[in-house]
C-alpha cells in the first residue's frame, strides 16, 4: 500500500490545496492530509477545526484522510508508514525554503521521499494569509476557498454572508 503525506499549517485550505490533494491523490492508495499543530504562525483556526475543515471539503475523496500532528513532520511520516512527503510548488520564492525541508528530511530518514507538484498557474498567487486579510474586511472569499468552509471563516471575524 503506498501512502503519502501532504502537510501544511491549512489556516484555513484554499482552492490551491484542494488542487494539490487531488492531484496527489491519484499518486497514492492513501493521501493523510498531516494539519501542523504546534504552529508558532498563531493560527486563526485551531488544529481540530483546520482538519474538520479539510473533512469537509475532502468528504468525497475515497482514498483521503485527515489528521493534526505535532512533533517532527518525519516521525508522523514514519509512524503512519509511509515513504512520500507531496508538497506544492506554487513560484520559485517557494523553492529554497521547500528545498531545504525536503533535504533535512531527507538526510533524517533517507528512505522517505518529497514529491513536488507545481500548483496550478490559476492558484500560484494564492496563500491562506491572503484569504484571511480578504476575510477580515468582509471581501469575497468565494474565488479562493471551497463554498462550504466560508461561514466557518467568516464566523472568526464575526461576519456573515448576509
Ligand atoms: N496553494 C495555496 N497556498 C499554498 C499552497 C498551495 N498549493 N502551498 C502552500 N501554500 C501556502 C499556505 O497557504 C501558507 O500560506 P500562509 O503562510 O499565508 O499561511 C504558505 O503557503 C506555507 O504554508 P504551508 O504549506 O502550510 O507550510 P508551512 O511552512 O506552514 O509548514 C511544514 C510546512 C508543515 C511541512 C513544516 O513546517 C513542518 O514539517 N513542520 C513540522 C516540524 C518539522 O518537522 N520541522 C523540520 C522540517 S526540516
Amino acid at each position: 500500500m503506498r501512502i503519502g503525506i501532504y502537510p501544511g499549517s491549512f489556516d484555513p485550505v484554499t482552492f490551491g490545496h484542494v488542487d494539490i490533494i487531488l492531484r496527489s491523490s491519484k499518486m497514492f492508495d492513501l493521501l493523510i492530509i498531516a494539519v501542523l499543530n504546534n504552529n508558532v504562525k498563531k493560527p486563526l483556526f485551531s488544529a481540530e477545526e483546520r482538519v474538520e475543515l479539510i473533512r469537509q471539503v475532502t468528504k468525497n475523496m475515497r482514498n483521503v484522510s485527515v489528521e493534526a500532528f505535532d512533533g517532527l513532520l518525519i516521525d508522523f511520516v514514519k509512524k503512519k508508514n509511509a515513504s512520500t512527503i507531496v508538497r506544492g510548488l506554487r513560484a520559485v520564492s517557494d523553492f529554497e525554503y521547500e528545498l531545504q525541508i525536503a533535504q533535512t528530511n531527507h538526510k533524517m530518514s533517507s528512505d522517505i521521499d518529497t514529491v513536488f507538484l507545481t500548483t496550478s498557474l490559476e492558484y500560484s498567487y494564492l496563500s491562506s494569509s491572503i484569504v484571511r486579510e480578504i476575510a477580515s474586511y468582509n471581501g469575497d472569499i468565494s474565488k479562493f476557498v471551497p463554498k462550504e468552509i466560508i461561514p466557518s471563516i467568516l464566523a472568526k471575524y464575526n461576519k456573515s454572508l448576509d
